[in-house]
């Protein structure tokens, strides 16, 4: 999808759909009021008849208006004018562009003139109007032997809101646009069965992002690299699988080579089926999703590539499968991380943080100045936040509050939990430094507990995204989150 601004009378342009926007009591934005006059009052018509009022979300489309060279006009629903925050944009824009995407509009323009929302700039319009573009536009049909017509769109322009720099608002449709693909991007791994999404087609994926991108560096290490370097937990967790695990390391230089990167870390279990500690058959399908936040991960790395952010970025993915077999890994079992501390895998089910630990470890090679580590982690974040929020845990409160900041900015929210101390006594163990589970209580938390004994010598944020990365039910897919945030996070960040 291509975006541009573009200024002046808007009858005058010859796009397939005009989008405008009305307010609650057919109250008309500037454009719309422009198209109204053109058209011989055709706007005020439909309202005063009480087809349309402008309510949040309402649309409707006016076909071959008289007096305007637009194909289409789409009448767009913000409700009330003085209520048009963020999180109303969002809602409207989504309307508007499902409306969109669902018809034959190639070229799309979108009345913005004299648009404000309240708790954001235009800068954050341009941009959130792109990643919407983008995100509405995704169709999964991979594995289907029917393909979803294409989406005709093709082109997004928009009038530059009134007073805004042009220059930051091309560049902003650019970072949103990016955004958008990146969220995509992880949508569609995540979307990916398990006996398609290995570990191996995940290493494919870090090797084909190189490849198309020259600020981009590949390396997979295999089970045995991973043996030399002394991956014990990483590697128990894939000993059941007949699927070779990978640690696919892609390294990002928009800076000079001696600039300390920053560094994420994405669990990519490509099926978790709880090894001998097996889960529940209900909803186990949904395990697939299991290697979400490494799918969050390939997303901002692509975006990170697309926008040449002037920083190093290292991304470290740990990939693997956990299976049940005769040569798994069982309750009881100690391993040996590469950190050198020693594990009881009381449950072999809490395998997130037993491959992410290793990873870890592996970071402290590029001495980050930050490490964000993104998992589909535990049922007891999806317990306590649902799929609204991500949890956010750390060791260093100025990186929580920035990423907190950057979620509220990128409606990609996260909240912070506790990484008390309190909490840590929990995963103590009688026969090993420590013990991969903490008791029913307090899942979320001393989870990370558990991967904080692994970043002590790093600047770290732990997002636990397993309610946030998919939705359930009749719209069962990826969301893409967190990438929003986490592009958000990296682009205010300086080499
Ligand atoms: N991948 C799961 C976490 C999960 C569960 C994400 C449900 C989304 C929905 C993780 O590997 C897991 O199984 N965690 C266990 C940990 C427990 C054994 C301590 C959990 O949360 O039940
Ligand atoms: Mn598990
Ligand atoms: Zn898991």
């Amino acid at each position: 999808m291509r975006y541009s601004l573009k200024t002046g009378d808007i009858s005058k342009l010859s796009v397939d759909c005009l989008a405008v926007m009305v307010f609650s009591r057919g109250t008309l934005s500037e454009e719309a009021g422009a198209l109204d006059t053109a058209t011989g009052k055709a706007l005020s018509g439909l309202i005063n008849s009480g087809d349309f009022s402008g309510k949040l979300c309402e649309t409707q489309f006016l076909y071959g208006p008289a007096g305007v060279a637009a194909k289409r006009i789409l009448l767009v629903g913000g409700g009330q004018r003085s209520k048009f925050n963020a999180d109303n944009s969002i809602k409207a824009l989504n309307a508007a562009l499902k409306a969109i995407t669902s018809s034959k509009t190639g070229s799309a323009h979108f009345g913005f003139s004299d648009i404000e929302v309240s708790d954001r700039d235009a800068n954050w319009l341009a941009a959130r109007l792109a990643q919407q573009a983008e995100d509405v536009s995704y169709r999964y049909d991979e594995t289907k032997s029917k393909k979803s017509p294409a989406v005709a769109l093709k082109t997004v322009s928009m009038s530059p809101p009134s007073g805004a720099m042009r220059k930051s608002l091309d560049e902003a449709l650019k970072a949103g646009a990016a955004v958008g693909r990146g969220m995509n991007k992880a949508k569609y791994l995540g979307d990916l069965p398990g006996n398609v999404c290995t570990p191996t087609f995940l290493a494919k994926q870090g090797n084909e992002l190189a490849a198309k991108n020259a600020s981009v560096t590949t390396k997979v290490l295999t089970e045995k690299q991973m043996e030399r370097l002394g991956m014990g937990s990483l590697l128990s967790v894939a000993a059941g699988s007949d699927e070779e695990a990978k640690l696919i390391i892609m390294e990002y230089k928009g800076a000079a080579a001696s600039s300390r990167p920053y560094c994420l870390v994405g669990k990519g279990i490509t099926f978790d089926t709880g090894g001998i500690s097996l889960k529940p058959g209900l909803q186990m399908d949904e395990m697939k999703y299991d290697m979400c936040g490494a799918a969050s991960v390939f997303g901002v790395m692509q975006a990170v590539a697309e926008l040449k952010l002037p920083i190093n970025v290292v991304a470290v993915v740990a990939a693997a499968e956990n299976m049940p077999s005769s040569g798994a890994t069982k309750p009881g079992d100690i391993v040996t991380s590469m950190s050198g501390k020693t594990i009881e895998i009381l449950n072999t089910d809490a395998e997130g943080r037993l491959v992410l630990c290793d990873a870890l470890t592996y970071a402290e090679r590029f001495k980050p100045r930050s490490t964000i580590d993104i998992a589909t982690l535990t049922g007891a974040a999806v317990a306590t936040f649902g799929t609204v929020v991500s949890a956010l845990l750390g060791n260093n409160e100025r990186l929580a509050k920035t990423l907190l900041e950057c979620g509220e900015h990128s409606c990609d929210p996260a909240w912070q939990l506790p990484l008390r101390e309190e909490y840590q006594k929990q995963i103590d163990s009688n026969f090993a430094d420590m013990a991969n589970i903490g008791g029913p209580r307090a899942g979320a938390i001393t989870a990370a507990c558990f991967l904080s004994r692994f970043a002590e010598k790093q600047k770290w944020a732990h997002l636990d995204i397993a309610g946030s990365a998919w939705n359930q039910g009749p719209n069962k897919g990826a969301t893409g989150r967190p990438v929003a945030l986490l592009v958000e996070y990296l682009s205010r960040q300086k080499a």
